[in-house]
C-alpha cells in the first residue's frame, strides 16, 4: 500500500525508495519503519521540491498559453494557476504528463470555446505528442509556423478553430504525425479563407494515417492526388468541400496509389470522372467511399467499383451521373449503405435489386436511389433483405404492384418512401406488416381499389405520414384519428376521403394537411394547436370558433378556404400574432370583420373573399403593416374605400375589393400603394373620377418583374427553425374569363375598375403605367377620348374599355401594342377609321360593335374619305421623336413578348417547380430541407 502511494507521488524517486526499503528489511529494522519512512519522505520532498510533476519551463509555457486565451464564460482554465497548491501542471485540466518522465505529452483544449492567440512559448512543450485545439476561436489568424517545431506530435487537431490564411509548410516537420485534422476552419471573411497553395509538406508526413482537410480551399492544388499517394500508411482521407480540381491521372498515380486506404470522402468538390480511374486501381481495402456532390457531368458509375469487395458505404448522390446502375455494384456483398439519389440514372431497377438482395441480403441497411429516372418493377426479392432500415425509391419511373411479399422479412424497416412513381399498393385486407415505420411517404402511389390502407392502423410510431394523391376514395376509419403520439407532419390531401374527424389525438403535430378531400363535420378545437393547418377544399361545417380554444397560438398558416364554415368570425385574433397566411375564402361566414384582426401583426396574406361579410373595414387593420395580399372580394361590405388602405399598408401588392358595395370615390391615398401590382376594385358602387395620381404606382410604372410568384416565408416549430414557403394564388378576370393564378402571379400587373359608376375622362397619366398587362375600365360612365399615348402601354395584353361613353377616334398608337391579344372597345361613341395594324384587324367585329360611327376593317362599314382622317404617319413621327421606335426597341419588344407571353401562359400550362416538373412545392421544400439538414448534420462533429 505505502509502496503504491510513494510510487504515485514520487515516480522518479521510486528506485531510491525501494533501495531504502530493502536496506530497512535486511537490518531487521521493521519496528522503526515508521520513523525511517518519515525521514525518507522529508528527505525526498526536500530533494524533489523544484520539480514536482511537470518542469518549470513547461509550466511557464502553459501559463503563457493561458495568458493569450480567454473564454466566453470567464476563466475556463481556472485550474491552471500560479498558486502553490496549483503548482503541479500535470494536474491541470486538459494537461497530461508522461507518468515516467513527468513531461507534458498531451494537451487537450478542444471544445472549450477559447478565443485569442497561441503563445510561441508553446514550443517549450517539446515532448508534446497530442495537441487538440479544436472548437476554439483564433479569429481568422494563421496556424502559427512554430507548430512545426513540436516534432514529437503524433496527433494534431485544429478543427473548427477559426483559423484563416494559408496552411504553413512547417507542418511538414511533424514527421511522426499519424493524425491530422484541420477541418472546418471556415473564416467567412472571403479574403482570408483557409487554404493551401500546395501540399508539398504533406509527403513528409510518412506516418500519417488520418488526414482531414474538410472545407480547406485547395482549388489551386493541382498535385493533391500525387501528394496523397505518397502516404504509405494513410487509411482515412477526408477532403470534403475543398474545391478540389480534377486530378491529373497518370499511369504512375494509378499503379502507385496507396492500397492502405479504408475511408475516403471526396464529396462536395469539383472532381470529374478521372477520379474513377484512380479508385479503380488497387483500392481493395476501401470500406467507406463518398464521392457525392461532384460534377461528373454524365458518365455512368464504373462497373469496376464492383471490385471493391470490402465496401460497406457508397455515396454518389447529386453528382450528375447517367446510365444504368451496373449490376456489378450489386455484388458488393458487404454493402450496408448505398446512396445514389439525385442523379440521372436510368434503366431497369429489377435486375440490380435482385442481385443485391441475394448478395447483401444480410448486410444492406440503407438504400436511397430517389430522384433518378429508373424504371421497371421492384422485385419481391427485396423483401428478403432483413437488415433494411431505409428504402427510398421516390421520384423515379417505377411501376407495377407492391404487395406484402415485398416486405416479408423487413422487420427493421423504419423509413419508406415510394412517392412519385406509378406504383399500385395491394396488400391483403388484414395484413400486419413486420415493421413499425417512422416515416411513411407514399404520395401518388395508388391504393388498391381506392380503399383506405388498413395496415396503416398497425403503425403506431410514425412521425411523418404522406399519403396524398393516392386515389383513396373511402371513409377514413374513426380509429385512424387516434394518431401516434410522436406525429409531427401529416399530409393526406388530394384524395376523396370521407368521414368526420372525431376524437383526434395529437401532441407534437406541426403540419397537418387534410385539404382536397370530402371530410365533413365540425372542426375539432384541438387542431388550433397545429402550426401549419390546411383544411381547404373539404366539406367542413360548423363555426370557426374552434380557433379560440388556444391562447397564444403558434399557428403561422391557416387555410380553411372552400368549406362550409359558417357563422360570425370569432373575435379572438389577438392570440394569433404569428399568423402569416390566413385564408378563409369561399365559406359562409357573415357579420362584421372583427376588430381584433388588427392584432395580426405578422399577417402577409389575408383572404376573406366570397363570404357574406357586411359593414365596414375595421380601421384596426391598418396595424397589419406586413400585408402584401389582401382579398376581400365577393362580400357585402359597404363603406367608402378607407384612406388608410393606401397610407398604412406600404407592402400591399395585391388588393382585391371586387364584388362588394364600396361607394364614394377612389381616395387619392390609394396612389401611395407603390408596391401594388394588382388593383381590383371592380363591381362596386364607386363613383367620381379616376385619380390622376395613378402614375405614382411605381411597380405598375415599371416593366417586368423579378419574381414570378408572390412568396411568403413562415416558420413552423415552436422554436421557429423550419422555414416554409407559400405562393399566393389569386383568381382574376382576365380577357373576360375568371381564372386562377399562382405560379405566375408575380407577372400579373393589372388594374380592374370595371362595373362601377366612374365618370369623367380616362386620365392621360395612366399611360405612364408601362408595366400594365391588363387594364379593364369597362362598364362605367367614362367620357372623353382614349388617351392618345395609350400605345405606351407596350406590355398590355388585355384592354377592355367597353360599355362607356368614350368618344373620338381610336388613337393610332393603339395599333403599336404588338402583344395585345384581347381588346374590347364595344358600346362606346367612338368614331372614324379603325387604325391599321396587324393586331387591331385580327380582333372580331364584336370588339368594336356598338360604335355606330366607327368604320374600316374588321367592321363591314367602309370609311368615307373624311372619316379616314389624318394618316398614321403623324403619330409615328411623334413617337419617333420620343425615341420609342428604334431597332433596340423592337428587339426588346420581341424578347419581351416571348418572355411575357410564355411567362404568363406557358407556365400556366407547364406548372413550374424546382427540380422535377411534376412535383409540387412540398416536395421541393422537403428536399431542400433534407439537404440543409444533411449538410448541418454532416458538419456536426460527433456524427462525422
Ligand atoms: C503510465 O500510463 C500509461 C497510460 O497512460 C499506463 O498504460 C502505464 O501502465 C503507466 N505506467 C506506469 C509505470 O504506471
Ligand atoms: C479579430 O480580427 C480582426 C481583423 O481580422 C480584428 O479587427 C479584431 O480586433 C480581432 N478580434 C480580436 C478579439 O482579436
Ligand atoms: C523545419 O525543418 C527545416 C529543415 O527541414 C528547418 O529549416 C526549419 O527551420 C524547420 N522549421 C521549424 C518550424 O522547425
Ligand atoms: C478558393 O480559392 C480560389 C483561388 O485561390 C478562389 O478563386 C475561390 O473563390 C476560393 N473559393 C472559396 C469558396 O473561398
Ligand atoms: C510511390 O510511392 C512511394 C511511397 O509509397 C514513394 O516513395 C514513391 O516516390 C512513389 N513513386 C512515384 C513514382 O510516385
Amino acid at each position: 500500500m505505502l509502496t503504491l502511494v510513494v510510487l504515485y507521488i514520487f515516480p522518479k524517486e521510486f528506485p531510491l525508495f525501494v533501495l531504502i526499503m530493502t536496506v530497512a528489511n535486511t537490518v531487521e529494522a521493521r519496528c522503526c519503519f515508521k520513523l525511517l519512512y518519515a525521514i525518507v519522505v522529508v528527505l525526498l520532498l526536500h530533494m524533489s521540491s523544484p520539480c514536482i510533476g511537470c518542469s518549470e519551463r513547461e509550466r511557464q509555457a502553459l501559463l503563457a498559453l493561458k495568458q493569450g486565451l480567454v473564454g466566453d464564460d470567464g476563466d475556463l482554465l481556472f485550474s491552471w494557476g500560479r498558486e502553490a497548491q496549483n503548482k503541479d501542471c500535470c494536474q491541470w485540466d486538459g494537461v497530461y504528463c508522461n507518468n515516467e518522465t513527468g513531461h507534458v505529452v498531451k494537451l487537450d483544449l478542444g471544445g472549450i470555446y477559447l478565443r485569442g492567440k497561441i503563445s510561441p512559448k508553446l514550443i517549450h512543450l517539446q515532448h508534446l505528442e497530442y495537441l487538440d485545439l479544436s472548437f476554439n476561436d483564433f479569429n481568422g489568424s494563421k496556424i502559427p509556423d512554430f507548430i512545426g517545431s513540436l516534432s514529437n506530435l503524433i496527433y494534431l487537431s485544429l478543427s473548427e478553430a477559426n483559423f484563416g490564411g494559408q496552411i504553413p509548410n512547417q507542418l511538414g516537420n511533424l514527421t511522426h504525425l499519424q493524425y491530422l485534422d484541420l477541418s472546418f476552419n471556415e473564416d467567412f471573411d472571403s479574403e482570408n479563407f483557409f487554404h493551401a497553395k500546395n501540399l508539398n509538406w504533406l509527403p513528409n508526413l510518412s506516418s500519417l494515417k488520418h488526414l482531414d482537410l474538410t472545407s480547406t480551399n485547395l482549388s489551386d492544388v493541382v498535385g493533391w492526388l500525387e501528394a496523397v499517394n505518397m502516404l504509405p500508411k494513410l487509411t482515412n482521407l477526408i477532403l470534403q468541400g475543398c474545391n478540389l480540381p480534377p486530378p491529373i491521372i497518370s499511369s504512375v498515380s494509378i499503379m502507385n496509389s496507396s492500397n492502405s486506404l479504408v475511408h475516403v470522402d471526396l464529396s462536395l468538390n469539383n472532381l470529374n470522372s478521372s477520379i474513377f480511374q484512380w479508385l479503380s486501381g488497387t483500392h481493395t481495402n476501401l470500406v467507406y467511399l463518398d464521392l457525392s456532390e461532384n460534377y461528373f457531368r454524365g458518365p455512368s458509375i464504373p462497373a469496376s467499383f464492383g471490385n471493391m469487395s470490402s465496401l460497406a458505404h457508397l455515396s454518389l448522390y447529386y453528382s450528375e451521373l447517367e446510365g444504368g446502375i451496373p449490376n456489378s455494384l450489386a455484388k458488393l456483398c458487404r454493402l450496408r449503405r448505398l446512396e445514389l439519389y439525385g442523379n440521372s440514372l436510368s434503366g431497369q431497377l429489377t435486375n440490380f435489386v435482385e442481385i443485391l438482395s441475394e448478395c447483401a441480403q444480410n448486410t444492406l441497411e440503407y438504400l436511397d436511389i430517389r430522384g433518378n429516372n429508373l424504371s421497371g418493377r421492384i422485385p419481391e426479392s427485396i423483401g428478403q433483405m432483413s437488415k433494411l432500415e431505409t428504402i427510398d425509391f421516390s421520384q423515379n419511373s417505377l411501376e407495377g404492384v407492391i404487395s406484402e411479399t415485398h416486405f416479408s422479412k423487413l422487420s427493421k424497416l423504419s423509413y419508406l418512401d415510394l412517392s412519385y412513381n406509378s406504383l399500385l399498393l395491394n396488400f391483403s385486407f388484414d395484413w400486419i406488416p413486420p415493421f413499425q415505420l417512422q416515416v411513411i411517404y407514399l404520395k401518388s402511389c395508388k391504393m388498391w381499389r381506392s380503399s383506405f390502407p388498413k395496415w396503416l392502423q398497425t403503425q403506431t410510431n410514425y412521425t411523418s405520414l404522406d399519403i396524398s394523391d393516392a386515389g383513396i376514395s373511402d371513409t377514413v376509419p374513426s380509429s385512424f384519428w387516434d394518431l401516434p403520439q410522436k406525429l409531427e407532419v401529416m399530409d393526406i390531401s388530394h384524395n376523396q376521403m370521407r368521414g368526420t374527424i372525431g376524437n383526434i389525438r395529437l401532441e407534437f403535430v406541426s403540419r397537418l394537411n387534410l385539404s382536397w378531400n370530402q371530410l365533413e363535420g365540425p372542426i375539432p378545437s384541438i387542431l388550433s394547436k397545429v402550426l401549419v393547418l390546411d383544411l381547404s377544399h373539404n366539406n367542413f361545417s360548423g363555426a370557426a370558433s374552434f380557433l379560440c380554444a388556444t391562447k397564444d397560438s403558434d399557428l403561422s398558416f391557416l387555410d380553411l378556404s372552400s368549406n362550409h364554415v359558417s357563422g360570425e368570425l370569432p373575435d379572438c385574433w389577438i392570440h394569433f400574432k404569428k399568423l402569416v397566411v390566413l385564408d378563409l375564402s369561399n365559406n359562409y361566414l357573415f357579420g362584421k370583420i372583427p376588430t381584433t384582426m388588427g392584432y395580426l401583426f405578422s399577417i402577409e396574406t389575408l383572404r376573406l373573399s366570397n363570404n357574406r361579410f357586411v359593414g365596414e373595414l375595421p380601421s384596426q387593420l391598418k396595424n397589419c403593416t406586413k400585408l402584401t395580399f389582401f382579398d376581400l372580394g365577393e362580400n357585402n361590405l359597404s363603406c367608402s374605400i378607407p384612406e388608410w388602405l393606401g397610407a398604412s399598408l406600404p407592402n400591399l401588392a395585391i388588393l382585391i375589393l371586387r364584388g362588394n358595395q364600396f361607394y364614394r370615390s377612389i381616395p387619392p391615398q390609394l396612389c401611395h400603394l407603390t408596391s401594388v401590382q394588382i388593383l381590383d376594385l371592380s363591381m362596386n358602387n364607386i363613383s367620381g373620377t379616376i385619380p390622376k395620381c395613378l402614375n405614382n404606382l411605381i411597380v405598375l410604372a415599371q416593366k417586368g418583374n423579378s419574381n414570378i410568384t408572390i412568396k411568403h416565408f413562415y416558420t413552423t416549430g415552436p422554436d421557429g427553425i423550419i422555414v416554409e414557403l407559400y405562393d399566393d394564388e389569386a383568381s382574376l378576370t382576365w380577357k373576360g374569363v375568371r381564372s386562377k393564378y399562382k405560379s405566375t402571379l408575380g407577372l400579373v400587373k393589372s388594374i380592374d375598375l370595371s362595373s362601377n359608376k366612374l365618370i369623367g375622362e380616362i386620365p392621360s397619366e395612366i399611360t405612364n403605367l408601362v408595366g400594365l398587362v391588363s387594364l379593364n375600365l369597362s362598364r362605367n360612365q367614362l367620357t372623353g377620348q382614349i388617351p392618345p399615348r395609350i400605345g405606351m402601354l407596350q406590355e398590355l395584353d388585355s384592354l377592355d374599355l367597353s360599355r362607356n361613353q368614350i368618344n373620338g377616334r381610336i388613337p393610332n398608337s393603339l395599333s403599336q401594342i404588338d402583344r395585345i391579344s384581347y381588346l374590347d372597345l364595344s358600346e362606346n361613341d367612338l368614331s372614324g377609321k379603325i387604325p391599321i395594324g396587324t393586331q387591331l384587324q385580327s380582333f372580331g367585329p364584336s370588339s368594336y360593335g356598338g360604335n355606330p360611327l366607327l368604320c374600316g376593317l374588321p367592321l363591314l362599314r367602309t370609311c368615307t374619305e373624311e372619316e379616314k382622317g389624318p394618316g398614321q404617319t403623324v403619330l409615328v413621327n411623334q413617337d419617333d421623336k420620343d425615341g420609342l421606335i428604334s431597332q433596340g426597341f423592337y428587339i426588346s419588344l420581341g424578347l419581351g413578348f416571348a418572355v411575357g407571353f410564355w411567362g404568363v401562359f406557358g407556365t400556366l400550362l407547364f406548372n413550374r417547380s424546382c427540380r422535377y416538373t411534376y412535383f409540387n412545392f412540398w416536395t421541393c421544400l422537403t428536399d431542400w430541407l433534407y439537404v440543409k439538414a444533411e449538410i448541418i448534420r454532416q458538419r456536426m462533429p460527433n456524427t462525422r
